[in-house]
């Protein structure tokens, strides 16, 4: 049996209600039957109803397209270079960056609850989650996306490769951890 059903739909009916032609014609065969169905007003009022739903639907489609870049915090170390070029990385993302600059990280840490073993150099927050060391910032993006019950993400360390941390050709394989708040780690993606 092929599976063409579902999958014709989809293609069909990209959004639901926003194919027209099946809605106009039983209102036409409807006025056969009742003359004043097809009185300009109610022609009026039925295109108007159907030009709000279409916006009812649409506008969570809107609303996403134009969401402003998300904002994040970005605490480091003010004489951390690989934290600057991160900050540079996440920018160019697209994420609104705000740097605070602090000589007491370890305090930063503890209070963001970022598990000693995941430490970095920098910790950024960005909506509910804390972001620790040279994440990539498409994974932040799919962290804001999926939004998992978790704490935030880690890359523990400073491997090379990673954003921020490019040193010419050279690129270690790392895991990107996302950590609850019982400091308990699944790998997110590997790079
Ligand atoms: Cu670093
Ligand atoms: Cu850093």
């Amino acid at each position: 049996m092929p599976s063409g059903g579902p999958r014709a739909f989809v293609r069909g009916n990209p959004i639901p209600g926003w194919e027209f032609g099946g809605v106009d014609r039983p209102v036409r065969v409807v006025g056969h039957y009742f003359p004043q169905m097809e009185s300009p007003t109610r022609r009026l009022f039925l295109s108007r109803a159907l030009q709000g739903a279409a916006l009812v639907v649409l506008s969570p489609l809107v609303r996403r397209a134009h969401a402003a870049p998300p904002a994040m915090t970005v605490y480091k170390d003010p004489n951390c270079g690989c934290c600057a070029q991160w900050v540079t990385h996440v920018r160019k993302a697209g994420f609104t960056v705000t740097v605070q600059d602090t000589a007491d990280m370890d305090s930063v840490k503890a209070s963001f609850g970022v598990p000693a073993p995941l430490q970095s150099c920098h910790t950024a927050r960005v909506g509910r989650y804390s972001i620790e060391g040279h994440v990539p910032a498409d994974l932040i993006q799919r962290l804001l996306k999926e939004a998992p019950e978790a704490r935030g993400l880690a890359v523990p360390g400073m491997p090379v490769g990673s954003p921020g941390m490019e040193m010419g050709a050279r690129k270690d394989r790392y895991d990107v951890l996302l950590f609850d708040k019982a400091g308990r780690t699944t790998v997110f993606a590997t790079r």
